[in-house]
């Protein structure tokens, strides 16, 4: 987690890096902090959002043109002041920022605390900082060679950027296993987590690797690897406006993300989807497709919601493709010793391609010879580049925490990999999958009717907004989504809520219910339809508080809920992308109403960088 930011030109830095930590508070916000050379080092640092540092600073003289900065997500030591970064040596020569966890900082620490090294703060990042500037002390050598023997002794990730006393004109930069872009301007150069605080300067990026280390000044770019050799830098256009990373109008990023979905579905399918030749378009799946339509088993890893969604894809492959699926949690996935034979493919589903349960789990899939493939947001991000094949869901940056339009985004593009499949394998016949290609085609345009009336979900989130606890009930293809629309609830308004299979309810959750629990079933029409009416009266019967999300104009619902959210007709295999846009708007509203702050929860941070 944490996100990084530096700045060196001819620029002052200080609103520079104050701006990119704005744009990078999504990654964490438990603390903030700015160092700048201005004829020392100095530090402004500050616990809670970056608000807080810059009412902190205000009315101050902040003269740098050199300067690092951090946003924090705890992960060693409390978030408070001490333990914000940036932070500075023994020495006070170095000042250094730190994304990832150095796992091994207790061995290095208690050496440093025998050699009378005190430290102020509880973090892994002081003991790195610390470690480099002993080496710096004990060998005469120059800072980057410190940097270099010193990384060649962590065990972790990490991303560090360290800002020099001495080197008053250059940054020093490594990475492994978290992400940092280097965005070239004329005459200056930005770093970054990711491309959001660079894109209003320039287009031109350099994503680091693993492994390397870059000399930064105004002026120069100096790559090499650990063992000193430069590298040359491969220079990327970024394909981003800075509209994409802003507001626009809306209260909140993820307001604003909800009604994109109709644009965000509409662009991952334009290309891809071709009705007049009756064909899917995929170029990373046509160029596998001998690999994917003999797979022996598939194999989805993800966390959170893109396991929601590779939930849904089980039941959609399985159906269309016939061919059997798992679907496991990245952090569980990573630490049993899962069987992979020979023919199984992994899928790997993540919005920000950085999750490190995701990324480690993958790593051993693929040590055990498995062929990953990727579905992905983030263009370039660590999880593409390691995936040997794979597709980007096109849903654009997503900055609210909870995650919305990616989810949508990822199941379209796992619903056209299926329907691919299953063409390639003959596994569908060609009327359904023709039937299935037009159903996708309507889907932004149902989006949009969904979004153009939401007076119900506004009632309803006025309704139960005080209520303490939300049972979620769908079934089929509506039992991920029930989990999902829970899972939202809890991010955004910190009310509990627990998503079940409708009929499993009675082996246990049914007890919970009385008056006061609102219980939302997912009741479109499907294959299940006449069951879950059957689980909706049961609810009745107990007095409970029954939401309903259905398709419009179903009149076998009406006699039981005034409570209900229309949505129009649709597949069922295509329905899970329509029926979660209520319930991400009703966790909205729960949350506004609440007065909580929906695009920052508390203790979450937008991509999980540590296990
Ligand atoms: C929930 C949410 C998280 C992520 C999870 C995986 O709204 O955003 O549950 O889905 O952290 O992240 P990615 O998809 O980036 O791997």
């Amino acid at each position: 987690m944490c996100g990084i930011v530096a700045y060196v030109g001819y620029r002052q830095a200080f609103p520079v890096l104050l701006k990119g930590l704005k744009r990078l508070e999504y990654r964490g916000y438990d603390s903030s902090g700015i160092a700048i050379v201005h004829k020392n080092i100095e530090i402004h640092k500050k616990k809670g959002k970056v608000a807080e540092l810059e009412n902190m600073v205000k009315g101050k003289i902040l003269n740098s043109l050199i300067g690092i900065g951090h946003t924090r997500w705890a992960t060693h030591g409390e978030p408070n002041d001490t333990n914000a970064h940036p932070h500075l040596s023994k020495s006070g020569r170095i000042a250094m920022i730190h994304n990832g966890i150095i796992e091994n900082y207790a061995s290095l620490k208690q050496e440093l605390l025998s050699k009378g090294y005190v430290f102020k703060s509880e973090t892994d990042t002081e003991v790195l900082l610390n470690f480099i500037d002993d080496i710096l002390d004990n060998n005469n050598c120059s800072l980057e060679e410190a940097v270099c023997v010193a990384l060649k002794r962590v065990v972790g990730a990490y991303v560090i950027v360290l800002l020099d006393e001495e080197n008053p004109d250059t940054l020093i930069a490594a990475r492994k296993g978290s992400p940092l872009v280097i965005g070239i301007g004329k005459g200056e150069h930005f770093l970054a987590s990711d491309a959001s605080p660079i894109i209003e300067y320039t287009k031109e990026v350099v994503y680091i690797n693993d492994y390397e280390l870059a000399i930064i000044k105004s002026d120069e770019l100096i790559l090499k690897n650990l063992g000193n050799e430069k590298i040359t830098p491969f220079v990327q256009q970024l394909d981003l406006e800075l509209s994409a990373i802003e507001k626009g109008g809306y209260d909140h990023f993820m307001l604003k993300e909800i009604y994109e979905q109709p644009k965000t579905i509409y662009d991952c399918l334009r290309g891809r989807l071709d009705i007049a030749h009756e064909d899917i378009i995929m170029g990373g799946v046509q160029s596998h497709i001998e690999q994917l339509k003999n797979a022996n088993r598939l194999i989805i890893i993800a966390c959170g919601t893109s396991w929601h969604a590779g939930l849904i894809a089980e039941y959609i492959i399985e159906e269309l493709c016939r061919i059997p699926v798992e679907v496991e949690y990245a952090s569980e996935f990573r630490y049993r010793n899962p069987i992979i034979n020979k023919g199984d493919v992994i899928f790997a589903v993540s919005q920000s391609g950085e999750t490190a349960d995701t990324l480690v789990a993958i790593e051993r899939a693929k040590e055990q010879g498995a062929m990953i493939f990727g579905i992905i947001n983030v263009v370039g991000s660590s999880i593409s580049r390691v995936s040997h094949a794979g597709t980007y869901t096109h849903a654009g940056p997503e900055i609210g925490v909870a995650s919305t339009k990616a989810f949508t985004a990822q199941l379209v593009v796992l619903t056209m990999i299926a329907l691919k499949i299953a063409k390639e394998k003959q596994s569908i016949s060609h009327g359904r999958f023709v039937e299935l290609l037009h159903e996708l085609n309507t889907v932004p345009s149902k989006v949009e009717k969904i979004l153009s009336d939401i007076s119900s979900i506004k009632a309803i989130a006025a309704k139960t907004s005080n209520a303490n606890s939300f049972l979620y009930l769908g079934r089929g293809y509506n039992f991920p989504v029930a989990l999902e629309g829970a899972l939202k609830l809890k991010e955004i308004s910190y009310i509990h809520a627990e998503g079940y299979p409708a009929a499993e309810m009675k082996h246990g959750p049914i007890a919970l219910v009385d008056e006061n629990l609102p219980v939302l079933f997912v009741a479109t029409k499907d294959a299940y339809h006449e069951k879950v009416i059957s689980n909706m009266q049961e609810i009745n019967a107990r007095k409970g508080r029954l939401i309903a999300v259905v398709t419009a104009g179903d009149q076998s619902v009406i006699s039981l809920t005034k409570d209900l959210i229309q949505v129009p007709a649709a597949d069922e295999i295509i329905a899970p992308i329509l029926n979660i846009i209520p319930l991400q708007l009703l966790s909205y509203y729960i949350g506004v109403s609440r007065g909580l702050d929906v695009d920052r929860p508390r203790n979450l941070a937008k991509s999980v960088t540590v296990e």
